[in-house]
């Protein structure tokens, strides 16, 4: 029988480096792209999913992620009184059910594994996502909603997977690939960071993943990986041959706004999408290019 998936794990506690000085004091996943924060476009991602429960797995300097999910009283008693209803809209979709978002901290930085496997008391024996809230995916249908629907037909392990240019394999994890139907692939094995003469294909991961519970136990291990970091790349491998393990060719177009450039793309791309802006956007770049 295959669970049904109710649990995220959204980790934040990453140093953010390629964005200083802007992350000194602010999480990269606050900052925002048009006129919401990176971490509310996951959340509302993963609520399309059916993603009922949420775990933040945050660090130093991190509180006003948490924030952003409170209830704000004052400035929404100040706005309903100055009958700001817009405003007030524009708020709504920050709020949160009473008691679905939980946080653990991770002290030290120690890799994406690490801040997973912080998060193990939270999963317990239940199947979870995992939205890494700097790819950000502009697409008809939500990335991760195609995932869970790719659960829905085979259980087990499940990324959201793209091709990248071959020169750039050592920036992601890799597939090696199996059976293919052009959307769905069956993954044979998992490399982190490959070199491009030894990357197994050029299929990488991005940031949308549905794995099952046991992971855990192997990301107990603390094997260091590339860069000296706990990968969940490398924990996910060892689950391969014993559960269904595959990969989903997503719609849609990513963004890494962990990174400059991406960042900058990203607003431009979901800028021309917005209705109240698109045309302005339009008429500012032909100024620039
Ligand atoms: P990145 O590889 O983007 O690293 O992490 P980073 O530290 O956030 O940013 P740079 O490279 O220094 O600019 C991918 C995701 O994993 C989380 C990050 O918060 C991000 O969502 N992460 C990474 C952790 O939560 N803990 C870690 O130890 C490492």
């Amino acid at each position: 029988m295959i669970k049904k998936l109710r649990k995220a794990v959204l980790p934040v506690a990453g140093l953010g480096t390629r964005f200083l000085p802007a992350t000194k004091a602010i999480a990269k996943e606050m900052l925002p792209v048009v006129d919401k924060p990176l971490i509310q476009y996951a959340v509302e991602e993963a609520r399309a999913a059916g993603i009922e429960l949420f775990c933040m797995v945050t660090g130093r300097g991190k509180t006003a992620l948490v924030e952003h999910f409170d209830v704000a009283y004052e400035l929404e008693h100040t706005l309903r009184e100055r009958n700001r209803t817009e405003a007030l809209a524009a708020l709504a979709a920050s709020h949160t059910e009473p008691g679905s978002i939980t946080t653990v901290r991770q002290q030290v930085p120690l890799g994406l594994g690490h801040a997973i496997w912080c998060a193990r008391a939270f999963i317990g024996d239940d199947p979870f996502a995992i939205l890494l809230p700097d790819d950000l995916i502009l697409s008809n249908k939500p990335c991760l909603t195609q995932l869970a629907e790719a659960y829905g037909e085979t259980g087990g392990n499940i990324v959201a997977v793209t091709e990248v240019p071959r020169e750039q394999t050592n920036r992601y994890g890799i597939l090696k690939v199996g059976r293919d139907d052009g959307r769905l692939v069956e993954v044979k094995g998992l490399v982190e960071k490959p070199a491009p003469e030894d990357a197994p294909s050029n299929l990488s991961i991005i940031g949308r993943y549905i794995l099952m519970a046991e992971v855990i136990e192997y990301l107990a291990l603390m094997q260091r990986g590339a860069g000296g970091e706990v990968q969940l790349t490398d924990g996910m491998a060892k689950l391969i041959g014993k559960q269904p393990f595959h990969g989903v060719r997503y719609e849609g177009r990513r963004f890494d706004c962990g990174d400059k450039l991406g960042f900058l793309e990203a607003q431009v791309a979901f800028a021309l999408q917005r209705p109240d802006l698109a045309d302005a956007m339009r008429g500012f770049l032909k100024n620039y290019v």
